[in-house]
């Protein structure tokens, strides 16, 4: 509760008109809304920035939509996304402006931080990202042994990971061709091993990407990187030819080793897992090439105007957000599915997991008050159709109610036989399936079509009964082109910002990923020098650390 919100959330008259609206809506199915409006799927659709949204399948009317808007509206959400794209320090726990739209605005329009117009450091970042790129894929600048790079080894975390990696595997097709990108994020020994296995010393660039410059386990694989690299033919005076840098705390880069003219800049005005878009993206730039990275950009851009300049009705985030709003704090969800009819796009669920639960999965308001309404759902979900055969099952007859987006390009960068259509087909089959269910009038009709006694019918009927009303939305854009991704993410993003706004979240820390660093540093201690250090310890924790130590330090 702000100021700005006098009234708690579940006390206005808007929430509470939702909640008896859901007493309505709960015994119409959506197959009747279908069966007595035409026009639903026309009524039910909207676009933006080259995505088109069909809304239709949803447990909702007309007056569904009115009373979200309300909500919408009875929480400020229109000057609230003004506020964010002034810049105003809406991440109020850590007092910074959440500016990740400065990022890809391509406009003469300023944005003020302090004082101080962001915009030219901006431009400034990418045009030396730009030169950079060039000179590394024009093989300008080179390895140690002069021989043109061939890897390039992202080692970063997070928000300095899962949105490179997400956005430069979606845009597959657009690979430049000589450059491998190898991504190395996890503290398990394995992945980095794995990586520097298939890697020449001579031919590897090393991007360390680390806004903080603090996160152990980028700083321990950065250190692994160095001593293989010192090893095997480098020196540090060839550090600075094979190592660079993107953060925001440039001391410590320097203090590590990095030459500063080799570190790229971030902000603290960018949260990690909005940073695709700086040069935490520069993995990105380097496998799709500076004009594809801005044309990614320029679609993120286009949604950003989109949500910034619709009315709520018609804006793509205001709208999937209002509906997840719905299912979660007045159905019940506690599920959100993402499911990528993309191959390319498989790595989508696990970007928007960063993106939306570190945002919302919160407890306080931005007031500091417990809240006594449910926040973030749990996101998942996976690439179509691989999921039609395993977890689908339990979308169709399972007992939890987990709304889903359906993602997928009306044309594929693969057309070989009729691999898109039945990609399509099966797409839609999920979507339809989820919507109409199958009654059991139905089911028995079928088993009896199949030849089957009454008793045969009487015992596999309940089985075969699908309840249907299962919300989903289909998301389509013509083709995935660097342009369409970046809408796709960027209204994920302000998605996740709206439904932060309803409940009243700051959607841009994150003070509980801190307090498992914080316990990790004691019981890393523990662990290396026995348990004499440190402070108490639970007695779980306790015997699992002697474990461990009984296989590493026997004589302890
Ligand atoms: O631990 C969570 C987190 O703080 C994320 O928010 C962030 O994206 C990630 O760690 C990596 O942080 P950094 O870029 O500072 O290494």
């Amino acid at each position: 509760m702000t100021k700005d919100s006098p009234t708690r959330l579940t006390e206005r008259p808007e929430w509470q008109a939702l909640k008896d609206h859901q007493k309505a809506m709960n015994k119409v199915h959506m197959k009747e809304l279908f069966d007595q409006d035409s026009t639903r799927f026309e009524r039910f659709f909207a676009k933006g920035a080259g995505l088109s949204l069909d809304y239709s399948k949803n447990r909702m009317v007309d007056e569904t939509l009115d009373k979200l808007m309300a909500l919408a509206r009875s929480c400020q959400l229109p000057a609230k996304i003004d506020a964010m794209f002034r810049g105003e320090r809406i991440n109020v726990s850590e007092h910074r402006p959440a500016l990740h739209v400065a990022l890809r605005n391509s406009s003469d329009e300023g944005i003020t931080v302090d004082g101080t117009d962001i915009m030219p450091e901006v431009r400034r970042t990418l045009a030396r990202m730009e030169e950079f790129v060039w000179r590394i894929l024009s093989n300008q600048w080179r390895g140690f042994a002069n021989k043109p790079f061939t890897d390039v080894v992202s080692i970063g975390i997070g928000g300095s990971f899962l949105g490179p990696k997400l956005v430069s595997e979606a845009l597959r097709p657009y690979w430049h061709g000589n450059l491998k990108c190898h991504y190395v994020a996890n503290i398990d020994g394995t992945d980095i091993s794995e990586v520097l296995r298939r890697i020449n010393p001579e031919t590897t660039l090393f991007l360390i990407q680390s806004k903080s410059f603090r996160t152990q386990e980028t700083l321990e694989n950065t250190e692994v990187a160095r001593q293989w690299f010192l090893s095997n033919g480098g020196s540090q005076e060839l550090i600075s030819k094979h190592f660079v840098a993107v953060t925001a705390n440039t001391a410590e880069a320097v203090e590590f080793g990095i030459a500063e003219e080799n570190i790229f800049p971030m902000w603290d005005w960018v949260g990690g897992r909005y940073s695709l878009w700086s040069a935490i993206g520069l993995p990105t730039a380097l496998t799709l090439g500076m004009d594809n990275f801005r044309a990614l950009l320029a679609g993120a851009e286009a949604m950003d105007n989109h949500f910034r300049s619709t009315p709520l009705e018609d804006n793509l985030p205001v709208l999937t957000a209002l509906l997840g709003v719905w299912y979660g704090n007045f159905w019940g969800a506690d599920a959100h599915t993402i499911l990528p009819y993309d191959h390319y796009m498989r790595g989508l669920p696990a970007h928007l997991q960063q993106v939306d639960m570190e945002s919302n999965g919160k407890c306080v308001t931005q007031g500091g008050e417990p809240i006594d309404y449910e926040t973030g759902p749990i996101i998942w979900g996976g690439a179509g159709a691989n999921g039609q055969h395993a977890y689908h099952q339990l979308l169709h007859q399972g007992t939890k109610l987990s709304p889903a987006d359906f993602i997928i390009p009306l044309r594929s960068h693969n057309p070989i036989a009729d691999h898109h259509a039945i990609l399509f087909a099966n797409c839609l089959s999920q979507s339809q399936a989820l919507m109409q269910g199958k009654t059991e009038e139905e089911a028995r009709a079928e088993l009896a079509s199949q030849g089957l006694g009454a008793d045969e019918i009487n015992r596999l009927a309940p089985h075969k009964v699908i309840p249907g009303n299962k919300p989903s939305n289909t998301l389509l854009f013509e083709r995935a082109t660097p342009q369409a991704v970046g809408a796709l993410v960027a209204l994920y993003e302000h998605r996740t910002f709206v439904q932060g706004v309803i409940w009243d979240v700051d959607s841009f820390d994150q003070w509980g990923v801190e307090l498992g660093k914080q316990l990790g540093k004691g019981i890393l201690d523990r662990i290396l020098e026995g348990e004499t250090t440190g402070g108490s310890t639970d007695s779980s924790t306790a015997g699992l650390i002697r474990m461990f130590r009984s296989r590493h330090m026997p004589e302890s």
